[in-house]
């Protein structure tokens, strides 16, 4: 069987799977594109009947769930990120492990430039205050910064990070970069500057955080890398909240070393309503929608429909990890 975690995907995902096997859904109860996985029980169970697995992030594939599967020949995330699954360890199973990436860049890099803009001109605060009723007796607390002039740093340079860096272009804003690998191909197409990471913080009055969660990158940002960043800096993350020690971003923001952060990703999702960063007013959040558009959603449903039957079809999906 192939096992299908969410009810709700796009029809056609289903269709597709049925090309290639007997599709099992399972009730998961919230939207499809909910962070909330589906309980552990549920995959393992799942992992022992099905010869497919096809999730969505937070549905944590580990080595319990990898061990249970002795059918188990491919797990197929409707995500480009896979830090909820043991690749390593699947790859030691022989367990092909699939993604959707390029799908979501533009999504995903929309999203960012419109934190950007909503933490630097408080448009989050601003619609608040006007709900509230407060908006006229608090007016000249509202002003923000403008963008053009200013630096982007931009922290992993995939094609997210791309993506943002040829959006900041146009609005005037001089755009640098930090990453493991120096891309000089994008660095002459755009006309970004490669910065070595100390100097990038230093100097960035937004810094762009687009790089992939890994055991190697898990808090990234901690208290030492806040150090180095400009006083006044903006600090917005659409990758992955575990990039992150929360309780040192918290502090950067209350010691006012950042300015404001605009947020479309936790270590913990969903955020709690009474989490510390909601009753920041120089924080921006949003419940991880980088990708949620119609069309990319929909593409991302479809492809990790199509990895699966490509694999069932020629032994390899589209886009393995
Ligand atoms: C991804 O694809 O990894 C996003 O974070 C979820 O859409």
């Amino acid at each position: 069987c192939i096992f299908v975690s969410r009810e709700g995907f796009p029809e056609s995902m289903y269709k597709k799977l049925e090309e290639v096997g007997r599709v099992e859904v399972y009730r998961h109860g919230g939207s499809p594109w909910s962070t909330r996985g589906v309980p552990k029980e549920v995959l393992i169970d799942a992992a022992r009947r099905c010869e497919a697995l096809v999730i969505f992030i937070g549905d944590v594939i580990d080595k319990e769930v990898l061990d249970a599967g002795e059918k188990l020949k491919i797990v197929s995330t409707a995500s480009v990120g896979v830090d909820h699954i043991d690749v390593e360890y699947a790859k030691r199973k022989g367990v092909v492990v699939a993604h959707t990436p390029y799908v979501l860049v533009d999504a995903v890099a929309d999203l960012a430039v419109g934190l950007l803009i909503a933490v630097t001109r408080k448009i989050a605060l601003g619609d608040r205050l006007i709900r509230s009723g407060a908006a006229d007796a608090v007016w000249g607390s509202l002003m923000g910064v403008n963008l053009r002039g200013k630096r982007a740093g931009i922290v992993g340079l995939g094609n997210i990070g791309v993506a943002i860096a040829r959006r900041l272009k146009a609005f005037d804003i001089e755009v640098a970069y930090w990453s493991r690998r120096r891309k000089p191909e994008v660095e002459f197409a755009l006309g970004i500057e490669y910065m070595e990471l100390d100097s990038l913080l230093s100097s960035s009055d937004f810094i762009f955080l687009t790089m992939a969660l890994t055991p190697e990158t898990r808090w990234f940002f901690n208290r030492e890398r806040f150090a180095k960043v400009k006083r006044g800096a903006y600090f917005i993350n659409v990758a992955r909240g575990g990039l992150v020690d929360t309780d040192a971003l918290i502090e950067a923001l209350e010691a006012g070393v950042l300015a404001g952060a605009a947020l479309d990703v936790f270590d913990v999702e969903p955020l709690p309503a009474r989490h510390k960063l909601a009753s920041m007013d120089n924080v921006v959040l949003t419940p991880h929608i980088g990708s949620a558009t119609v069309e990319t959603r929909r593409r991302m449903a479809e492809l990790a429909a199509e990895n699966v039957v490509s694999f069932f079809r020629t032994g390899r999906p589209i886009y393995a990890v």
